[in-house]
C-alpha cells in the first residue's frame, strides 16, 4: 500500500511544495473546457472566473459542456430555499458533515474515508498534484478527460497517454504497464468524452498489479448515469484507491458545487496541503437532499438514458458514426470531416457542441439535452453535414482557440 509519507508532502519542505504547485495549478472544469472551444478571446488570468467568457444567446442549444439541463431536483431546490435564512453564519448546523455522513452511510464507509468538495475538480487537481511529480508519471486513457493531466504538466510529472482499446474501454492492462514510475493511473468510468466503462474486474486486476507507490484514481463523474458497477467497497477496504464523485452530473448541481474525494485517510491526508475551502451551506444541503431523494437516479437516468438512446439511434440510422457504446449523457460522432469545422458551423447555428481531442481531430463531444434541445441538435447537424466540407469551414466563425487561456487546445 501507498504511505503518504512516500510522498514528500510532510514537513515544512512537503507544504512548500504544496503550496507552490496550489498557486500554479488553475483548477480547469469541464466549463473552462467548453467555453476554450468557444472563439471568444479571454485575457490572460480571467478565464478562471468565467469572465471575459462569450454569454452564449438565450435560444443557444448548450450541450457542449455534459451538464444536465434538468438542474436541481424540486428536493434540492426546497432545501436550498430552506437554508438560505440562515446563510449569515458560517456553516453553524454542521451541514456538510451531515452530508458526509449521509454518503458514507449510503455507501457503506466510514466518515474518516469522504471529504466533501465543491465539486469534484479539486480533488481532481489535488489528488495528481499529491502523487505526481518530477518522478512520478500521470497515466491516462486517450482520449479522456484532461483536466488531470493538466494538474500533471503542473507538477512537472511525465503524462504517458494510452489510447483506448478497439472497443473504446480504457486499456487497463497496458496503463498500468505503461510505467513503473507511475504516481497516478486515473481511470474515469465512465469515460469522459466517449461514455465507455472500465469493468470492476479490471479495476481490481489494476489494484493488485499496479506500480510500486501509485495509486489509482477512479473518476466516477457519470457512474449512475450508466451501468457500470462503482468501486466505493474498494475503498472501504482500504486498497490504494482515490474515488470522485460529483453532483454536476445527474443532480443537476453544476453552477452549485459539490463533490466527494472518497479514500483512505491517509491518502485524503495528502490532498489537504492543497487546500479545502468551506463548503456553501446551500451545495451541502442541495446534495443531501439530492441523497435522500430515492427516485432521483433511477428517474433521471431513465430520462437522460432515453433522450441519449433516442439521438443515437436516429444518428445510426442516418449512416452517422457514433464512436463506442455510450453510457452517459454524452457521446462521441465521428463525422469524417473537420471536427472543429463541425463545431464552429453548429455555433453558427446556435447549437453549441463539446469539443474535439487532438487524437481524433474528426470527432466531437455531444451533451445529452432535453428532447426539444436534441431535436433541434439534429436538424443542425444534418444541415452542417451535408454542406460541403469547404463551405461548412466558411460558415463558421474560425475557432481562435490559440488566444486562449489553455495552450494545450490550441
Ligand atoms: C470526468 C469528470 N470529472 C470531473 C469533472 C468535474 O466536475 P465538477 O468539478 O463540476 O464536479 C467533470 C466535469 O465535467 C468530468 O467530466
Amino acid at each position: 500500500m501507498v504511505s503518504s509519507s512516500e510522498f514528500s508532502l510532510i514537513g515544512r519542505r512537503g507544504f512548500l511544495r504544496a503550496a507552490a504547485l496550489a498557486a500554479a495549478t488553475p483548477i480547469l472544469t469541464e466549463a473552462h473546457l467548453a467555453h476554450a472551444a468557444d472563439k471568444a478571446a479571454i485575457p490572460s488570468g480571467m478565464a478562471q472566473h468565467g469572465q471575459g467568457r462569450e454569454v452564449p444567446p438565450p435560444d443557444a442549444v448548450l450541450i457542449n459542456a455534459n451538464e444536465n439541463p434538468l438542474g436541481p431536483s424540486p428536493a434540492a431546490c426546497e432545501a436550498i430555499a430552506k437554508i438560505t435564512p440562515t446563510g449569515g453564519r458560517y456553516d453553524r448546523m454542521g451541514e456538510t458533515a451531515m452530508l458526509a455522513k449521509t454518503f458514507a452511510q449510503q455507501s457503506g464507509l466510514k466518515e474518516s474515508h469522504v471529504a466533501v468538495y465543491a465539486g469534484s475538480s479539486d480533488p481532481l487537481h489535488f489528488s495528481v498534484l499529491a502523487f505526481t511529480s518530477p518522478k512520478r508519471s500521470f497515466v491516462t486513457a486517450d482520449p479522456s478527460y484532461e483536466a488531470g493531466m493538466r494538474a500533471a504538466e503542473t507538477a512537472g510529472a511525465k503524462v504517458v497517454k494510452v489510447p483506448l482499446t478497439a472497443n473504446y474501454a480504457h486499456d487497463v492492462k497496458a496503463m498500468v504497464t505503461a510505467d513503473p514510475q507511475a504516481g497516478v493511473i486515473y481511470i474515469c468510468n465512465p469515460n469522459n468524452p466517449t461514455g465507455t466503462l472500465t469493468s470492476k474486474a479490471d479495476i481490481k486486476w489494476a489494484l493488485a498489479n499496479k506500480p510500486k507507490g501509485s495509486i489509482l484514481l477512479v473518476d466516477e463523474a457519470y457512474i449512475h448515469l450508466s451501468e457500470g458497477e462503482d468501486v466505493l467497497d474498494l475503498v472501504a477496504a482500504d486498497q490504494d484507491l482515490i474515488v470522485l464523485r460529483t453532483f454536476s452530473k445527474i443532480y443537476g448541481m453544476a453552477g452549485l458545487r459539490c463533490g466527494f474525494a472518497a479514500g483512505r485517510p491517509d491518502l485524503l491526508a495528502s490532498l489537504k496541503p492543497f487546500g479545502q475551502n468551506a463548503m456553501a451551506i446551500t451545495g451541502s444541503a442541495a446534495a443531501r437532499a439530492s441523497l435522500l431523494d430515492p427516485d432521483l437516479v433511477p428517474v433521471r437516468k431513465k430520462i437522460i438514458g432515453d433522450t441519449r438512446r433516442e439521438t443515437l439511434s436516429w444518428l445510426k440510422a442516418n449512416g452517422y458514426k457514433v464512436i463506442g457504446d455510450p453510457q452517459t449523457n454524452c457521446f462521441m460522432i465521428d463525422t469524417g470531416r473537420d471536427g472543429r469545422g463541425v463545431i464552429a458551423a453548429l455555433k453558427a447555428k446556435n447549437i453549441y457542441i463539446g469539443r474535439t481531442w487532438p487524437i481524433w481531430p474528426n470527432a466531437v463531444r455531444v451533451s445529452v439535452g432535453t428532447v426539444e434541445e436534441m431535436a433541434r441538435f439534429r436538424v443542425a447537424f444534418r444541415e452542417v453535414m451535408d454542406m460541403p466540407h469547404q463551405a461548412m469551414l466558411e460558415s463558421g466563425e474560425p475557432l481562435n482557440l490559440a488566444s486562449l487561456n489553455f495552450p494545450h487546445l490550441s
